[in-house]
């Protein structure tokens, strides 16, 4: 939800910091500050609003020091305001902290330290972390960290500094991701690589119950009792240019033109054409052990829900596997049938989303086996599954999921042909599926290269109020996908529905104001969709169809078409839902909205 970093070295910190805390606005941006320890004494400047408005804040003053940490914010508790931003001090202003995650005993600790005489100026439960670390502060900073957080429930990401040991930094973990950037006589805490890759590409990623003690010339990674813990390094793939626009003018128009390269990554050495089957070796599980399930739950939340829906069709049609499909934040509360013959597979592009988190590990206490189809290398979700698979699609900045969506899809079509060669696809079927992934890449290039005429569409329905996405099948997710990207940018209204439904009520909202957009490749219920059509347009609806190549008879009946080509039904969802993904994109360009970084939006949710 927020985002940390944190400074130790020989360089000043304060610019330091603000990068790298700009490159982590796209997890919450209602409010920013930074602290600095300068000629022992604490700098602490803090504003509502973006890293920018701090920047203007600041001007030309960037306090002076080389230890320092800063917060972009999200806000759970406490209106985005000057004194609920981040960072929070102490009574004695002696000590900083920032936090990413919720202290659900906050209401609690803030009345005990009140009797203790604690003066609070904000309405955050973070603020308490600050008192409490005060409380328990007597000589070391570590122990009173440690001993604070023996005291506190709930989730946390964070870093304190202090004027009583001003060249040192604590971080710990409990919920919320952190790491340490190892550098050449200078150490940096953040919540995710993209604060410090400008700086150094070799970190270690703390676990929850961990923390970090990060001075210049070393860091030590210990348990919340502080007893040292042997830790990995390791070394980013990702390199800065990565996390760049790349001459775009948005992350997410970036991330929709990297589609055919990203699902070439994520298609990349799992193909086997001749046995018409797909390799995985990180899911960990054999022959015998794939057959030995008896039913597949896919858990995950927004967009990777959606791809989760095209999973259990592909599953179900192709690997003859039973499969639900379960919102996280759900299926981890509703005490749900899963055992020792269940494969659970949760899908999460940031690997950080906690209600996923939190339903991966219900089910492994429950005797699950745990596959994650994750795009964040050395997230939480990749660490605490028993196996899965990365998508390589290349950090998604933009809050908008739009590249992970393909290779998710396209990580599922390659689940279901290593689970159904084993179960009920034959090696020409599976073939078939594979020579299907391998066009894909230049298919979608092809769909990319109508982005003008996309924008176009776009201009005549920016002023709807109210939009209706219909599909059947596969393209029935890529409908709910297609309304929740128009929704989440635009902020016009949107609802996806399988076109059959519509009969059942919401044909009742279509009129010459509605715009409905038909997700109508030519598959399976190609004809019943066109009927569907006819329904809408007997009421004048307003129609955006997106449709396959050569379709006429749709083409006459909609206002507008956007064609893609021909593709195995199962795949079509990769190709139909980027027209949906531009259409959102321009018609909120063309609205004046934030397409990178919408309101009340985040892209990693890592609190429930
Ligand atoms: C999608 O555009 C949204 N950013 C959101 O719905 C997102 O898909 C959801 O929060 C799940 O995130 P995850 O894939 O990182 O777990």
């Amino acid at each position: 939800m927020c985002g940390i970093v944190g400074y130790v070295g020989k360089r000043d910190a304060a610019p330091l910091l603000l990068d790298g805390v700009q490159r982590l606005e796209y997890r919450g941006y209602d409010s920013a500050g930074l602290a600095v320890v300068a000629d022992g004494g604490l700098v602490v400047e803090k504003v509502a609003g973006r890293i920018i408005d701090l920047q203007a804040h600041l001007g030309e003053r960037l306090p002076q020091g080389t230890v320092g940490l800063a917060h972009t914010r999200w806000a759970t508790h406490g209106v985005p305001n000057d004194s609920n931003a981040h960072p929070h001090i102490d009574c004695g202003g002696t000590l900083a902290i920032v936090h990413n995650g919720i202290i659900e005993n906050a209401n609690a600790l803030r009345e005990w330290l009140k009797e203790k005489g604690h003066r609070f100026r904000s309405d955050t439960d973070t603020e308490v972390l600050a008192h409490l670390i005060e409380q328990f502060l007597n000589g070391s900073l570590v122990e009173a960290v440690s001993t604070a957080l023996g005291h506190v429930e709930g989730a946390y990401g964070i870093a304190v500094v202090s004027t009583t040991e001003p060249e040192t930094l604590v971080a710990a973990r409990f919920g919320s991701p952190l790491l340490v950037g190892l550098g050449d006589g200078e150490h940096f805490v953040a919540s995710d690589a993209a604060a410090l890759l400008e700086y150094t590409r070799d970190v270690v990623y703390l676990d929850d119950g961990e923390m970090a003690v990060v001075r210049q010339d070393g860091y030590e990674i210990t348990d919340l009792q502080a007893q040292h813990v042997e830790k990995l390094v390791t070394t980013l793939e990702w390199d800065l240019a990565k996390i760049e626009r790349g001459g775009h003018a948005h992350f997410m128009l970036k991330e929709i033109m990297e589609q055919p390269e990203s699902i070439r990554n994520t298609l990349r050495g799992h193909l086997l054409e001749d046995e018409g089957t797909a390799k995985l070796s990180g899911i960990n599980l054999d022959d015998d052990e794939l057959l030995e399930f008896d039913r597949i739950v896919i858990t995950a939340c927004g967009t990777s829900w959606h791809a989760a829906l095209i999973g259990e069709y592909m599953l179900e049609e192709l690997a003859r596997v039973p499969v639900e499909v379960e919102y996280a934040s759900e299926f981890r509360y509703r005490n749900p049938i899963v055992d020792e013959n269940t494969l659970v597979i949760a899908i999460s592009q940031s690997g950080e989303t906690a209600d996923t988190l939190a339903a991966i590990r219900e089910a492994k206490q429950r005797g699950a086996r745990t596959l994650g189809i994750v795009n964040v290398v050395g997230s939480s979700i990749a660490r605490e599954v028993d196996g899965g698979t990365y998508l390589h699609a290349g950090p998604e900045i933009g809050v908008a999921s739009t590249k992970a969506f393909t290779c998710q899809v396209a990580v599922l079509a390659l689940l279901t042909l290593r689970i159904g060669r084993l179960r009920a696809l034959s090696v020409l079927q599976g073939r078939e599926i594979v020579q299907a992934l391998q066009r894909l890449p230049e298919q979608v290039a092809e769909v990319l290269s109508q982005a003008d005429r996309v924008k176009q569409v776009a201009e005549t329905f920016m002023r709807a109020q109210n939009a209706l996405y219909l599909g059947r099948g596969y393209n029935f997710p890529v409908a709910l996908e297609g309304a929740l990207k128009l929704k989440e940018i635009s902020y016009i209204h949107a609802e996806g529905y399988p076109a059959a439904e519509m009969k059942h009520g919401p044909i009742a909202l279509i009129d010459d104001m509605m715009p409905v957009v038909f997700i109508a490749p030519k598959d399976a219920v190609h004809r019943k969709i066109l009927s569907n059509i006819e329904e809408v347009k007997a009421r004048r609806g307003r129609v955006l169809a997106v449709v396959t190549e050569g379709d006429e008879q749709i083409t006459e009946l909609a206002d507008h078409v956007i064609t893609i080509p021909e593709s195995i039904d199962p795949l079509t969802p990769v190709l139909s839902v980027l027209p949906l993904q531009l259409f959102a994109y321009y018609t909120a360009v063309r609205r004046g909205c934030d397409v990178d970084q919408p309101r009340n939006l985040a892209k990693s949710v890592t609190v429930e």
